[in-house]
């Protein structure tokens, strides 16, 4: 039995419906991987006004991400409370809330943000939060493009040009198409300011499975190509639209949309890979590189609250 498109759409008041038969079933859910779980935590309680999931890299640049995001919508905790992991004692995966914000890692591929939207979008589902918009805020590899400059994703491709996540599941392999919000990513762009010091672009994102050989680099531990053949597929993919490489945006793209959630991946360019393939820029410049993608996020959070 699985849940249809149609049956999807069925939840007006926008809770999160999943497409799975069994889970209603289960005593209880247990998160492993969030240390969180249905029959432990008061779920609903705790992330019931939940809005925005926020998910990047590291633990690190997120728990960042969340003293900014707090700043920003003038949010103040609750007194005699300070800002926790709330997925601290999972040892994987680290996650702040921010009243409607929630900020976690993910990691790094597709296997380890796989895992997290599963238990991100079961987590939404439990608590009963409404319509919750995911963001990626991440770095990658430009093609054609400054260092610095900011790619808003408008479509995803795998590593052998698929617009779909290909996982298999019971020996077989299952196509998920890669969509993203068409109305979100032209909201996220036009809050792009001309007085930033840095472009805003859209452009079709590729999903490499490897940072080295997977994103045609010639500085890994192994390389059979040479750096011409290495510059002709990278020519070809910028001609097709590709204006980034990362590892993330394929499943985040395919399973937000089988989830029905409107999403979108947001990356800043730490090089432009026609260029190069060492991330040689120094550690402070790539820092405020960082902040970039947060600070769209930030405006649209902004604005969206401003106007609830
Ligand atoms: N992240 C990637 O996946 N690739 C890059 O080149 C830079 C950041």
């Amino acid at each position: 039995m699985s849940v249809s498109d149609e049956e999807l759409d069925e939840y007006p008041d926008g809770s999160v419906k999943l497409r799975n038969p069994h889970i209603e079933l289960m005593d209880q859910d247990i998160l492993y991987h969030l240390a969180l779980g249905s029959g432990s935590h008061d779920l609903v309680e705790m992330f019931r006004d939940v809005k925005f999931v926020c998910m990047g890299g590291t633990p690190r640049r997120m728990e960042m991400f969340a003293y900014y995001i707090m700043k920003e919508i003038g949010y103040k905790l609750p007194t005699g409370t300070t800002l926790m992991d709330i997925s601290q004692y999972s040892y994987r995966y680290s996650m702040f809330k921010v009243g409607p914000v929630l900020s976690i890692s993910h990691g790094m591929g597709t296997p380890s943000i796989g895992i997290l939207l599963h238990e991100t979008i079961k987590l939404m589902y439990h608590s009963k939060a409404k319509d919750p918009i995911f963001f990626r805020l991440g770095t990658c590899g430009g093609l054609g493009v400054e260092p610095g400059t900011v790619v808003i994703s408008d479509d995803a491709i795998d590593g052998l040009g698929n617009h779909s996540y290909s996982v298999p599941i019971l020996g077989k392999v299952v196509q998920r198409p890669c969509k993203f919000d068409k109305k979100l990513t032209r909201e996220l762009k036009a809050l792009a300011d001309p007085e930033d010091p840095y472009e805003t672009t859209l452009g079709t994102t590729m999903c490499a499975d490897d940072f080295y050989e997977g994103q045609g680099r010639c500085d890994g531990a192994f390389c059979d190509y040479s750096e011409a053949d290495k510059l002709e597929y990278l020519e070809g993919l910028m001609k097709s639209g590709v204006k980034n490489i990362e590892m993330e945006s394929v499943p985040f793209a395919a399973l937000t949309n089988h989830a029905g959630i409107k999403a979108a991946v947001i990356c800043v360019a730490l090089l432009n890979r026609l260029k190069g393939d060492q991330v040689c820029t120094p550690k402070e410049v790539l820092n405020e590189y960082q902040l970039r993608p947060q600070i769209l996020v930030a405006r649209y959070i902004k604005k969206y609250l401003q106007t609830k």
